[in-house]
């Protein structure tokens, strides 16, 4: 059918594609890295209360508490503070309120293909520099080409692989035109953030999300961190009304149990450990990952078949269809219990 209404280039460009969310029940999800514990008690406490007869006033368009709380926590101001539905709309306002038709947004790749479908619809010119064999971020070459905006996922998906703090000090302190964009959204699982460059300098936001560390894939709360004039930028584009009542109520309680969450995060990174050297057991090369997810790799090898034996056997982890990554297969560390099942199923598929 013909649509001639709408943009020729969202006809035209392919959507985002987001990991398989199967409806029936009974599958071990390994392939949109959620968390496999719950949340905090506080939080589902909190979003208990919540559901009152307030609902039927609009919530806070700014979400202040939530600011005030995510400030407290990282130790930075409320005004340096933007909340987001989800990460993902945070990178969506980044780039609807930054890229100008024909502007160069820049990123090593394989990344997170949202920054693919975003930089299209806004008609902006995406430079994907390949990322060298060794995940090190291909920092020279991002510089050379100029950006309007650069995109780092650290750790990055779908690889794992940590950026160097020092690199992207570096990119921002000698790009002043630029802006840096460092999607942290599995930073929790790493050892070091950039988040103290924020109050160093202009040209960047720190992108976080409760969605994978916080166990709230299901919320939709993400954070951004940013000087003051930038989230007061960013805030003219987004909707009025972008976080409901009980995401700002469970936001609030899931930052203020932090506890909760690095308890979660320490037993994934015990399990990521071990996946890891089971897996190089079974003949796969395995990026050091510092996220809650690792690539498999068996170089040249396709992994079509296998990621279609393990669904078959209601194991669900992530095959991306590219000539970079046909090769492998992103793994969600789930619990042991999964991990185990997931590795007996590798096992007996390749046998
Ligand atoms: C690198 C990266 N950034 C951002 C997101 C979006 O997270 P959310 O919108 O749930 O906060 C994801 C989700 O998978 C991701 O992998």
């Amino acid at each position: 059918m013909d649509l001639p209404w709408i943009r020729t280039v969202v006809r035209t460009t392919r959507p985002y594609v987001p990991g398989e969310q199967p409806q029936e029940l009974g599958f071990i999800k390994l392939n949109t890295n959620e968390n496999p514990y719950p949340p905090s008690p506080r939080v589902l406490e909190a979003i208990r209360n919540g559901a009152n007869e307030d609902l039927r006033l609009y919530p806070d368009p700014m979400a202040y508490e939530v600011r005030e709380a995510a400030a407290r926590r990282y130790r930075l101001r409320p005004d340096q503070v933007l909340v987001g539905n989800g990460s993902d709309e945070l990178l969506s306002l980044i780039v609807r309120a930054c890229v100008d038709p024909e502007d160069v947004v820049a990123y090593a790749y394989p990344t997170y293909s949202l920054y693919d479908t975003l930089v299209a619809f806004q008609r902006g010119r995406a430079q994907q520099i390949p990322y060298p064999k060794s995940f090190v971020l291909p920092a020279a070459a991002l510089k050379k080409v100029r950006p309007k905006l650069i995109f780092i996922c650290h750790p990055n998906s779908p690889s794992g692989t940590p950026v160097d703090i020092d690199c992207i000090r570096d990119l921002v302190a000698n790009l002043p035109e630029t802006l840096v964009v460092v999607d942290e959204a599995y930073v929790d699982f790493a050892r070091e953030s950039s988040l103290p460059l924020v109050d160093a300098f202009t040209n960047i936001i720190v992108l976080r999300t409760l969605s994978k560390s916080f166990s709230l894939a299901g919320l939709r709360v993400g954070l951004a961190f940013a000087a003051p004039e930038t989230i007061g930028e960013l805030a003219k584009v987004k909707d009025s009304y972008n976080v409901d009542r009980l995401s700002i109520v469970g936001a609030c309680a899931a930052l203020d149990d932090y506890e909760w969450m690095q308890r979660n995060v320490q037993r994934i990174c015990a399990t990521r450990t071990r996946l890891v050297e089971e897996l190089g057991k079974l003949g796969f090369e395995v990026p050091p990952s510092e996220a809650n997810f690792v690539l498999a790799r068996r170089p040249g090898e396709r992994l079509e078949g296998l990621y279609r034996a393990l669904k078959q056997q209601r194991i669900l982890v992530r095959y991306f269809d590219t000539p970079e990554l046909h090769d492998a297969l992103r793994i969600t560390v789930g619990t042991d219990e999964e991990i185990d099942l997931l590795l007996r199923a590798v096992e007996k598929a390749g046998s």
